[in-house]
């Protein structure tokens, strides 16, 4: 008698509880923090200005700030590669460390801007944490591991993360990253063709939205490549999968009623829509007959977004190389004849046109953000780096 009448409080209280999440979470700035998750900077006890506790060589790393065009200053990081930083270690011992208030002024950015053949990773961080936070460091030194006399990294934290003032939305997490690949492409003065973008999570949107924004210019501006790792189709397809620590889904009950889940929808204000992004970027890529490389990582594991995201994401990018389109049915048949299979390693295929290729990697395991770490990374960044400058490869720096 009594299981049963605490037992029904208690289911009572937690559908009263749910109810309420679902009416908060039509709040915009409820959302924006489920988004975003900017206030959780997991890096609370160590200051980012000193690279060194991130476990960085004294001046690998120089923290700077970029102005953007709201008059906000976002915080930003170059991080060097291994042996370059070993081939100036003498100079770069020599200045002081910490915060640079003019980043121009050093030894580090001398040697991206006044290097004819340097490369330049930009990186899009996840929701949450900062430039510090987590399995990014390790995801730095994947980024440049394949040429480390050559692939700098540059990553920074959008307005309202870290140090970086400010309230996200689309709209100015989408400025902040145009922001500062204006700055790599002015003031480093590196071409598009020896910039990457790499995105993961949420960053994934964030490149795909500055892929776009730069594709469309006229004259288009196009980079090496864009590597995603754990992309996701676009914010609803996201709500709607979403799992909270990888196991309470969060609002797949509401997703089993449409016309519910539709009302929910309406209330969305960031759409993060990477599905119609990619998509307007091949487009456009195919139509001025500019090259273009794009590679998705997954894994299968991943339990923040699952995986089926990058095949809905795929096969929207894939759609977009033909005027007339391609249907999922054709594509699953050509995947079905083309498709590696590696074992416990997963599965690759490529799509290719006379402009683009299209790679996807479904990996096994890796979770959400270990596998930022992985030499998968690493590859992803060196095959798209050689495709475009083909004398990279085989030339000693
Ligand atoms: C697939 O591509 C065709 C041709 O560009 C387009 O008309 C169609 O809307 C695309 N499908 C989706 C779901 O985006």
């Amino acid at each position: 008698m009594y299981l049963l009448k605490y037992g029904s409080i208690s289911a009572a209280i937690v559908v009263g509880l749910y109810a309420v999440l679902i009416g908060l979470l039509t709040t915009s700035n409820f959302q924006a923090h489920v988004v975003y998750l900017h206030k959780i900077q997991m890096t609370w006890f160590k200051d980012l200005n000193v690279p060194e506790g991130f476990g960085f060589l004294r001046n690998q790393v120089t923290p700077f700030s970029i102005n953007s065009p709201s008059g906000e200053k976002l915080y930003a990081w170059h991080i060097l590669p291994v042996e370059l930083y070993r081939h100036n270690e003498a100079v770069l011992l020599s200045e002081s460390s910490g915060f640079a208030s003019d980043f121009t002024k050093k030894h580090a950015f001398k040697l991206l801007r006044d290097d004819a053949d340097a490369l330049l990773v930009i990186h899009m961080h996840g929701a949450a944490g900062t430039v510090g936070s987590g399995y990014r460091v390790p995801n730095y030194r994947a980024l440049s591991a394949g040429k480390p006399d050559k692939i700098h990294v540059l990553t920074f934290d959008y307005g309202g993360f870290g140090r970086s003032r400010g309230q996200p939305t689309e709209r100015s997490v989408c400025l902040d990253a145009v922001t500062v690949v204006h700055w790599a492409l002015r003031v480093a003065n590196v071409p598009p063709s020896r910039i990457i973008i790499f995105g993961q999570s949420l960053g994934t949107a964030v490149s795909l939205a500055v892929a776009e924004h730069f594709a469309l210019q006229s004259p288009p501006i196009v980079f090496a490549g864009h590597v995603l790792v754990a992309p996701f189709v676009d914010v609803a397809t996201l709500m709607a999968t979403y799992k909270v620590a990888g196991t309470i889904p969060l609002l797949s009950p509401v997703a089993n009623i449409p016309p519910f889940f539709n009302y929910l929808k309406r209330y969305i204000r960031d759409h993060w829509s990477s599905k119609d992004r990619i998509a307007d970027y091949i487009h456009a890529n195919e139509a001025n007959g500019e090259k273009y490389q794009i590679t998705i990582i997954h894994a299968e594991d991943d339990y923040d977004i699952p995986w089926t995201h990058s095949k809905e994401l795929y096969w929207h990018a894939v759609n977009a190389t033909r005027a007339a389109g391609v249907s999922p049915g054709e594509l699953e048949e050509v995947m079905d004849d083309g498709k590696k299979c590696l074992g416990p390693a997963g599965t690759v295929f490529e799509w290719k046109t006379e402009n683009g290729a299209i790679r996807e990697e479904i990996l096994k395991t890796g979770l959400h953000d270990v596998i930022m770490g992985n030499p998968i990374v690493t590859l992803a960044v060196m095959r798209i780096f050689t495709a475009v400058n083909p004398d990279i490869g085989t030339r000693e720096g």
